[in-house]
């Protein structure tokens, strides 16, 4: 086990690590973050999308102890301080952005990397595109597109 320091949300965090320990196994089961899933553990299908150092990445494809000294984001960070949901998470509800829930933190963590590199004059077809990565079974991804247009133009 190595001690390892990062930022968690905001909040400095000291956690026990192994070499093999996956950057998602470490927040689910050291730090409890459950919000961030595990679909595929073989970096297809986007779940388990967290924000490192600014920028989305899968946390199945990365070593807990790599992040060393790093700041982490994951979807229990996004709310508002007094709980409020995020702009894209109220959008997600409002637009039938989800169903069973599952691809649901991912896709919100990569909707919003989207918006930060695509800025608001952003296509459908380019958050087609650019969600390439994150799978959802049940929505058809209509609500999902029309929930990231939305916030992307400010609506
Ligand atoms: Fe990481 Fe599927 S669990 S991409
Ligand atoms: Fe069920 Fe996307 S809402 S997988």
């Amino acid at each position: 086990m190595t001690r390892m320091e990062l930022k968690v949300n905001g909040v400095p965090t000291s956690v026990d690590v192994e070499g093999r320990t996956l950057l998602v196994e470490m927040l689910r089961e050291k730090l409890g973050l459950t919000g961030t899933h595990v679909g595929c553990d073989t970096s297809q299908c986007g779940a388990c999308t967290i924000h490192l150092d600014g920028v989305a990445v899968k946390s199945c494809a990365v070593l807990a102890s790599a992040c060393e000294g790093s700041s982490v984001t994951t979807i229990e960070g996004i709310s508002g301080e007094d709980g409020d949901l995020h702009p894209l998470q109220a959008a997600f509800r409002e637009n039938h952005g989800l169903q069973c829930g599952y691809c649901t933190p991912g896709m919100i963590m990569s909707g919003l990397d989207i918006l930060r590199r695509c800025g608001p004059d952003i296509s459908e077809a380019v958050i087609r595109e650019q969600l390439e990565g994150n799978l959802c079974r049940c929505t058809g991804y209509a609500g999902i597109v029309k929930s990231i247009m939305e916030v992307a133009r400010g609506v």
